[in-house]
């Protein structure tokens, strides 16, 4: 007998809410002590919507041993889950599929020394999850997060990222990271062109003063689908390969939308 719908979701409490932009906020909720996800995963947020259920992605923010679920959502103008979100406040009720999915793992890369991970707008979320994970900086030598939003008010992790340093669990390593902002509609951040036109003229990796090779470099990309789709193609240009349990590669992507 198939399961009844109830049993795909659990009701969690929001904890708490904070808009950072009219477009962009983050928020936590409950976690049941059942749910698992491993850091690079997405949930699938829902609300009982007259009749039915409105259900969207959402890439985990939270370290995977974190106490709560935090999220970060850019909303999108006459999107109707944003419509819900906007209204969301501590104390409502998020329903939360049982089940965390998504394969960008960097576990899934079986070598490689550095890390580069390519990212616009709300694509940043699976990568803050998965720099609070201590195994990630053992594993690699140097890591690489590039965030590219259009303008400088949509940077608002900048801090959280700052603050790597005095973690608990990661700080002594943070000395590997390398941060660089891409504003792409105005100037001020430390690179200022879309991300597949920074790889195809070489500006990117003077920038992190690293050189890519298929030996020692291994991409992530999660974001807008056009990005993702034109940033793995400049890299299959340059050289680089899909990453494939059975057929190692160096670049792993997700859409972010
Ligand atoms: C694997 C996966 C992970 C996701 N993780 C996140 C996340 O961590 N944070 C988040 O805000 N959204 C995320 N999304 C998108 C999210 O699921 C919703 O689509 C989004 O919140 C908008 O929902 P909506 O119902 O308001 O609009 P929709 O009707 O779902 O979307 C309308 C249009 O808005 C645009 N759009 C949707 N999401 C975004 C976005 N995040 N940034 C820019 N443009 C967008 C697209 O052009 C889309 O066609 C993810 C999607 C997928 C598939
Ligand atoms: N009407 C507008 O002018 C406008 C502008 C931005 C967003 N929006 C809408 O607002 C919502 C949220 O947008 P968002 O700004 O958070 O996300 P976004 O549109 O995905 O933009 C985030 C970053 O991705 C870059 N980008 C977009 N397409 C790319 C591609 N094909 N290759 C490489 N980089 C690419 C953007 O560069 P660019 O800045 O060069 O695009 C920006 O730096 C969406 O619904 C979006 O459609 C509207």
């Amino acid at each position: 007998m198939p399961a009844a719908p109830e049993a795909k979701y659990t009701e969690e409490t929001v904890l708490w809410v904070k808009h950072h932009t009219d477009k962009l906020m983050t928020f936590a909720i409950t976690r049941p002590e059942a749910y698992r996800f491993s850091a690079g995963q997405f949930s699938r947020l829902g609300f009982r919507d007259g009749e039915g259920f409105i259900w969207r992605a959402y890439s985990v923010v939270s370290a995977e041993y974190a106490d709560d679920l935090e999220y970060f959502a850019v909303l999108i103008p006459g999107g109707p889950m944003s419509a819900k979100l906007a209204e969301l406040k501590a104390g409502d009720t998020v329903l939360l599929d049982k089940n965390a999915t998504g394969f960008l793992l960097p576990e899934r890369f079986v070598d490689g020394k550095d890390l580069i991970m390519l990212c616009t707008g709300s694509g940043i979320a699976p990568f803050l999850s998965i720099l609070e994970q201590p195994e990630i900086w053992q594993r690699f030598e140097r890591l690489a997060l590039v965030h590219s939003v259009s303008y400088a008010d949509e940077l608002i992790f900048n801090e959280r990222i700052a603050q790597l340093s005095e973690h608990p669990l990661i700080g002594e390593y943070t000395g590997r990271l390398r941060f660089i902002p891409v504003l792409t509609r105005e100037t001020g951040g430390r690179l200022n062109r879309r991300l597949p036109e920074l790889l195809k003229s070489g500006e990117l990796s003077a920038a992190l003063e690293i050189p890519f090779t298929p030996a020692d470099t291994r991409f992530m990309i999660c974001g807008n689908p056009a990005m993702v789709k034109d940033t793995f193609q400049a890299l299959l240009d340059m050289g680089f390969a899909m990453h494939r349990n059975r057929i190692p590669g160096q670049i792993m992507m997700e859409n972010g939308f």
